[in-house]
């Protein structure tokens, strides 16, 4: 190739890559609005993404949003007493010029805990009363900065593991603070904002096993009067699991409890919980994973009890699915493509709100084949 041509060539994969941000992201639909009556629709994002178009796309298709890494203990409070909200602020004042909700996550979670916590300032291991007060003193800055304008916080993450006896994971808060640590995180919380809404938040929320030590875990906060108002359901699901029944079996269980179901971190990848990729082409892949978000969709609608859903990531571009050890196995578990063009999927979410049946000719993406 010529010199000459390798540039044209050049030239016309950028013009492809900018042309859907030229055109504007409001020539869809808006998740938002289909969604305006239910509740609201939310994304995970990085501060950068809340610039130019990717910012005007955020604002045009989600009503809500959630710190993807901002707001966890690490970015937020690195060193004891040295906070950092920089990038928590961008995303909370862009979702307040924009008008929509901010989910906070997350207070507590044993993968990201500052080292600091559980280090004494002599260098021997942090007492309880000591942790508790860094927890306590974290909660209350955290909760209290963003006072009304967080509407709700994951107070705690991922503390169920079925295998234990209590239920609760073994992780160093529970071997530090004993098991009512989960309940003084809530009443921190609580205590920072009394308005804000306060959930647990886990994975694999539908499985028999973990669903039961969630509802027993639960309705031990409850009964001692624990400020906690709902179940985050992660959702990083695949196209075949769970089934929509589950879920909605699921989540009809912790409504008979009196709380709220919101779904705080959804994706569906194309491979299995083995990490195993679907059998399929990848047209089929991605009309399966149509399918499985249009039912899924379908099931959240007709729920009084679910408040909110949140995807985890704006495209295709942003998961974590396809990061770090996933890197480069091609999963494809979000709405939007590469270049923030709708995929089969969103057309199923758009369906699912009840606001017309077809897909506008030529709006699905004509995505590059799934690399594997
Ligand atoms: C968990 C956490 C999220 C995010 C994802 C993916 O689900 O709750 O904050 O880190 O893992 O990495």
């Amino acid at each position: 190739m010529t010199r000459a041509r390798i540039a044209a060539a050049l030239a016309l994969g950028l013009a492809a890559a900018c042309a859907p941000f030229e055109r504007g992201p409001e020539r869809y639909p808006s998740l938002a609005q289909a969604y305006a009556a239910r509740f609201p629709v939310g994304v995970a994002v990085e501060p950068r993404h809340l610039e130019g178009m990717e910012g005007r796309f955020v604002a045009w298709q989600f009503a809500s949003l959630v710190a993807e890494n901002a707001m966890k203990p690490p970015a937020l409070q690195p060193r004891e007493g040295e906070f950092d909200f920089a990038g928590a602020d961008r995303i909370v004042d862009f979702a307040a010029r924009h008008g929509m909700r901010v989910r906070g996550h997350t207070l507590l979670w044993h993968e990201q805990t500052p080292d600091w916590f559980w280090r004494a300032p002599d260098g021997r291991p942090a007492s309880r009363e000591l942790v508790v007060e860094r927890l306590r003193n974290h909660i209350a800055t955290v909760v209290g900065r963003y006072r009304g304008r967080v509407q709700a916080w994951d107070v705690v993450n991922e503390v169920i593991d079925p295998a234990r006896e209590d239920c609760l994971r073994a992780d160093r808060w529970r071997e530090t603070l004993g098991p009512d640590y989960v309940e003084q995180a809530f009443r921190f919380a609580h205590e920072a904002d009394p308005s804000a809404r306060l959930f647990i938040n886990d994975f694999y929320t539908t499985q028999p096993a973990r669903r039961r030590c969630l509802a027993r875990v639960v309705e031990g906060l409850i009964v001692r009067g624990v400020p906690v108002h709902g179940i985050g359901h992660q959702m990083h699901i695949d196209i075949a699991t769970p089934e929509p029944a589950e879920v909605d079996e699921a989540f009809a269980q912790f409504a008979r409890l009196g709380l709220e179901n919101q779904v705080t971190e959804m994706d569906m990848s194309l491979h299995d919980a083995a990490r195993k990729r679907h059998p399929g082409s990848d047209a089929e892949l991605l009309a399966s994973q149509a399918r499985r978000y249009q039912a899924l969709f379908a099931v959240f609608r007709a729920r009084a009890d679910v408040t909110s859903v949140t995807f985890w990531g704006l495209s295709d571009a942003h998961s974590w699915l396809d990061r770090g050890e996933l890197a480069g196995r091609g999963d494809r578990p979000l709405l939007f493509d590469a270049r923030l063009e709708p995929k089969p999927a969103f057309w199923g979410v758009i369906r699912a709100a009840g606001g017309g049946g077809a897909v506008p000719a030529g709006a699905v993406s004509q995505s590059p084949p799934i690399s594997r």
